[in-house]
């Protein structure tokens, strides 16, 4: 019955995607063709049938959204029609109608077979308006939820994480459980595997997805500082803050606070973070009263948290809290399978940031990634790609485009044809030579290689275009074109 559905839901969807569309079920001419009339009448498509036989027959072509049917009928009743249609695991919503005396059959329907509700008979006209429009709004939210799950798992997307390999879907799979709750969550992983992303998609899935996503990260800042990052201060609670300042609990209120590289935080300022988390409750330094919080806790870490716990660098206790549902994301070396649509998926969003017109990545290239190692994880593929982009501008990624070290050290066959790298690719330059003229053989040949793309030129350099330009101008070699 799914594939029924789905298959002419894929069909109808072209012409009649925005109406709604209502089979009405009833023996007694009259008062099915009155029903079909006013139904219409408020802007639906219906159909009609005379019993629960014929109406099963008309949903193999009619893809209703809503049912509107009779109890008692001849061949097939009302209940008998529900139970069939429960059976088969696609039952769109039904409103029953009951003539006098059959209200406990009503009931039970509804109890029972997901009946979406009933009306007794004479139907009113408003309360089946009303009820219809409630049933067809149900039914399009569960048709919705249920293509995009189709398109999700086709694509082996999830948010803007990319992988089709079981080990992704996995992680995928314990990102939609553990999303819609409120249960801290440790994402642990090597660096560059996607632990901020997989972050984000838990909170994009979850109800608080309107609410902030704060992200504060424990190895970036002095431990001086953090404590105040974390729970805000009030003026003049120490020398330097001339101004009062929420923290990052604050900040997501109704929201997600990650707390990335939590391994990396003061053993003094984890015993605070664990009360905060603790009573919900925060309080900013040099403040009086505390702040009552909603928030979600989710922690990342790229060092694994039970040898800091041996070593004495991490509470055990805050570890029990934060661990709650932990996550591990695999690095990119134990899923190969997934570099063609992660190389796909980071195409097009280079291609966005550049302004380039990259197609595709050759086999060869492909080839090569499978070869290596990749120590630095998605985010290393993300260079690996974004600087072969620039360099290609447009059509495939070659081998040309790739560094002439690429593949060198982090490569799992020792074979691998690092050292293939074309000549144009690769600079000489003797000893003897100054810091200049190597300066300026770099940029000529990335130039060359840019087809006198400037801009480009100086992304791949790492330089400003303001002192490529200068640079350009020393040399004399205004000639390279616009
Ligand atoms: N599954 C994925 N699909 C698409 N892009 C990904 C995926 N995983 C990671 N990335 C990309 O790789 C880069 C690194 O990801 P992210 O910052 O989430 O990693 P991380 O594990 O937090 O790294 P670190 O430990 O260094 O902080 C980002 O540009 C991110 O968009
Ligand atoms: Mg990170």
């Amino acid at each position: 019955m799914r594939v029924r559905r789905a298959v002419t839901i894929g069909r109808k969807m072209e012409t009649e995607r925005d109406v709604t569309r209502v089979l009405v079920v009833d023996d007694e001419e009259l008062q099915r063709t009155a029903l079909a009339s006013m139904i219409k009448l408020w802007g639906y498509a219906v159909e009609t049938a005379a019993d629960g036989q014929e109406a099963l027959e008309k949903l193999a072509s009619f893809d209703a959204h809503v049912i509107v049917t009779d109890l008692n009928m001849p061949r097939m009743n009302g209940q008998e029609l529900l139970k069939r249609l429960k059976e088969d695991g696609d039952a769109p919503p039904a409103i029953v109608q009951t003539a006098y005396g059959s209200l406990e059959t009503a009931v039970n329907m509804v109890h029972d077979l997901g009946a979406f509700w009933f009306l007794e008979k004479p139907v009113q006209s408003q309360a089946l308006r009303l009820l219809l429009e409630r049933a067809a709004t149900h039914e399009k939210l569960a048709e919705h939820a249920e293509r995009l799950e189709r398109q999700l798992s086709n694509q082996g997307l999830l948010g803007e994480m990319v992988g089709s390999s079981p080990k992704m879907r996995e992680v995928f799979s314990l990102i939609q459980q553990v999303a819609p709750s409120r249960a801290a969550v440790l994402i642990t992983g090597e660096s560059g595997t996607g632990k901020e992303l997989a972050a984000r998609a838990i909170h994009a899935l979850s109800p608080r997805r309107g609410g902030p996503f704060v992200a504060l990260n424990c190895a970036a800042m002095p431990d001086s500082l953090m404590e105040s990052e974390l729970f805000g201060h009030e003026k003049g609670a120490f020398t330097g803050a001339v101004d009062r300042r929420a923290g990052c609990f604050e900040l997501a209120q109704n929201g997600t606070v990650l707390l990335d590289e939590i391994g990396d935080m003061p053993v003094a300022l984890q015993a605070k973070l664990l009360r905060v988390l603790e009573d919900s409750r925060v309080r900013r330094l040099g403040g009086k009263s505390e702040i009552q919080l909603d928030v979600r806790i989710l922690a990342a870490t790229n060092s694994p948290l039970e040898a800091a716990i041996r070593e004495g660098r991490f509470r055990e206790d805050l570890f029990y809290r934060l661990n709650v549902f932990p996550i591990p994301l695999p690095p990119l070396r134990d899923r190969k399978d997934d570099l063609p649509s992660l190389a796909a998926a980071l195409l097009g969003d280079l291609n966005r940031k550049h302004g380039t017109k990259v197609t595709d990545v050759s086999k060869e290239v492909l080839e090569r990634f499978r070869a290596y190692n990749w120590p630095g994880n998605v985010r290393e593929l993300r260079n690996v790609v974004e600087r072969a982009v620039i360099l290609a501008g447009e059509g495939t990624i070659l081998p040309s485009h790739l560094s002439a070290s690429f593949g060198g050290s982090g490569s799992t066959a020792p074979s691998a044809p690092a050292a293939a790298a074309s000549n144009s690719e690769e600079l000489r330059i003797p000893v003897g030579s100054t810091i200049e003229q190597a300066e300026r053989a770099l940029i000529e040949l990335t130039l060359e290689h840019t087809r006198h793309n400037k801009t480009r030129a100086a992304e791949v350099l790492g330089i400003s275009q303001k002192t490529l330009f200068n640079k350009l101008k020393e040399y004399g070699a205004q000639t390279a074109g616009a």
